[in-house]
């Protein structure tokens, strides 16, 4: 089967996994959201009560499996889906997400599962780091401002209930600790295209990026 990959990377809440869902729905691709993995090495982190940001404490992972598959998330075979979207898993990720023993693990995850067919991979190093022979990679961006009004309509929907300034605040933390940490920080690979969603709708920015995947089918 044909190997073609699409690497979208981009900040908290600039669209990627509603609009790689999209995509991969629309175009039969096999979609791979790579937060979704470092969310579930989080959970599992905080289950066992361990010192998040103290490398040595993560033994756990030489018998843990973490697994992305048609849009549900597994732990060790438990689907964590929901479990991982709490805001005591998303406060925490960056802690576990910049450690070596972390990345380096999941890395491996994700290569393995882009080895075959058409794959859409989202996070913040795909292009950079984990898939670099992408076919095509999208830097997916917005204002910080439009991505907290967006996970506030989000919440809405799932009958969460939020407060702007806090959720903007966190946005802009995540912003910062993913893009200032020494291992693969978030940052826009030199052949990738840069869409700016901030005044686009999400039809807008998918028929753009489908564009762009069937010129390079
Ligand atoms: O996309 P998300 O918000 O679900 O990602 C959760 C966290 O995981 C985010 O704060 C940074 C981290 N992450 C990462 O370091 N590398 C990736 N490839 C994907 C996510």
């Amino acid at each position: 089967m044909k190997n073609f990959v699409v690497a979208i990377d981009g900040p908290a809440g600039s669209g990627k996994s509603s609009i790689s869902k999209r995509i991969a729905k629309d175009r039969g691709f096999t979609h791979i959201d790579t937060g979704a993995m470092y969310r579930a090495i989080t959970l599992e982190a905080l289950r066992r009560k361990i010192n998040l940001a103290n490398e040595d404490e993560y033994t756990f992972l030489k018998n843990t499996s973490v697994i992305y598959k048609e849009g549900i998330t597994y732990l060790n075979s438990e689907d964590v889906s929901k479990q991982i979207r709490t805001r005591n898993v998303t406060n925490n990720v960056s802690t576990t997400a910049k450690l070596k023993v972390v990345r380096d693990k999941m890395v491996d995850f994700q290569r393995e599962s882009a080895k075959e067919g058409l794959i859409l991979m989202d996070g913040r190093d795909i292009g950079t780091v984990v898939l670099p022979n992408a076919d095509l990679k999208i830097f997916l961006t917005a204002d910080p401002e439009i991505r907290a009004i967006r996970r506030c309509k989000e919440n809405a929907l799932a009958g969460i209930e939020s407060d702007y300034e806090k959720i903007l605040a966190e946005i802009k933390e995540r912003d910062y600790k993913d893009s200032n940490r020494e291992i693969s920080p978030l940052k826009q690979a030199d052949d990738a295209i840069l869409v700016d969603t901030t005044s686009m709708s999400i039809e807008e920015v998918c028929n753009k990026i489908i564009s762009l995947i069937d010129a390079r089918l």
